[in-house]
């Protein structure tokens, strides 16, 4: 059985079932954010030790300005309701990407990052303006300004997810098979999986059927 440390999840298809179910998209980012809750509460039944969300993408600026003003107060209301509960959980936030937000929004994420740091049951990140070309990109960059040596050893060091196993399992709902510019470095050898359902419909019997998967696939990494 393979051991699980890592879930990586791209949360799509909550504008398709908004517009479907209640006629907005905004409703479905509401909705999308229980999905969240309940795949949090199922990742810490399943022992899991990291948990990474894409909620916003350095792309999905293009998005319409209330469409993104509607996801950032979602993401201020739940830091605001929700972090103490998740800091009882000995749950640590740590937040993957460029914080350049609000100042209100920002110090919000200051604060849950600082206030949780020193948790050890689960971490997640929050892919929040994250872009993997810029990561990279960022990465390579200060290689070149230490004159250190191009090594995949000395790229990590100056990845976001320095200090973390790449992911084991990638998820995406929404019915889309691609990455857009996700982790595309750390899901190397990643198993992924591509979901139908939108996120709001994804529950945690999806999720325990894919990690039921995940357990007996053989990870060859080259090997026979
Ligand atoms: C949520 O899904 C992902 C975010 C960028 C918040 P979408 O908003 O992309 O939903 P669809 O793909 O349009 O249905
Ligand atoms: C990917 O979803 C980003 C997040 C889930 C945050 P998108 O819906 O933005 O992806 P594309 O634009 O369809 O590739
Ligand atoms: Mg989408």
């Amino acid at each position: 059985m393979n051991p699980l440390n890592h879930v990586a999840i791209i949360m799509d298809g909550n504008g398709r079932w908004g517009l479907k179910n209640k006629n907005s998209r905004n409703a479905g980012h509401k909705a999308g954010l229980i999905t969240v809750e309940k795949i949090i509460k199922a990742t810490l039944k399943n022992n899991i030790r990291y948990l990474t969300l894409y909620a916003f993408s350095t792309e999905n600026w293009k998005r319409p300005k209330k469409e993104i003003n509607f996801l950032f107060n979602l993401l201020e209301n739940f830091l605001t309701n929700r972090i103490d509960e998740l800091h009882k959980q000995n749950i640590k936030l740590q937040i993957i990407g460029v914080k350049n937000f609000s100042s209100k929004l920002n110090s919000l994420l200051r604060l849950a990052e600082k206030k949780t740091y020193k948790n050890g049951k689960l971490q997640i990140n929050l892919a929040l303006n994250y872009g993997s070309k810029f990561e990279l990109m960022s990465a390579f960059k200060i290689l070149k300004k230490k004159k250190e040596k191009i090594s995949e050893k000395n790229l990590r060091k100056y990845l976001q997810t320095k200090d973390i196993p790449d992911p084991d399992i990638l998820i995406r709902t929404g019915n889309t098979k691609r990455l857009s510019n996700f982790l595309l470095w750390q899901l190397a050898y990643s198993e992924i999986f591509f979901e139908r359902k939108l996120w709001p419909e994804f529950n945690e019997k999806d999720y325990n059927k894919i990690i039921k998967k995940f357990k007996n696939i053989k990870r060859n990494y080259g090997n026979i």
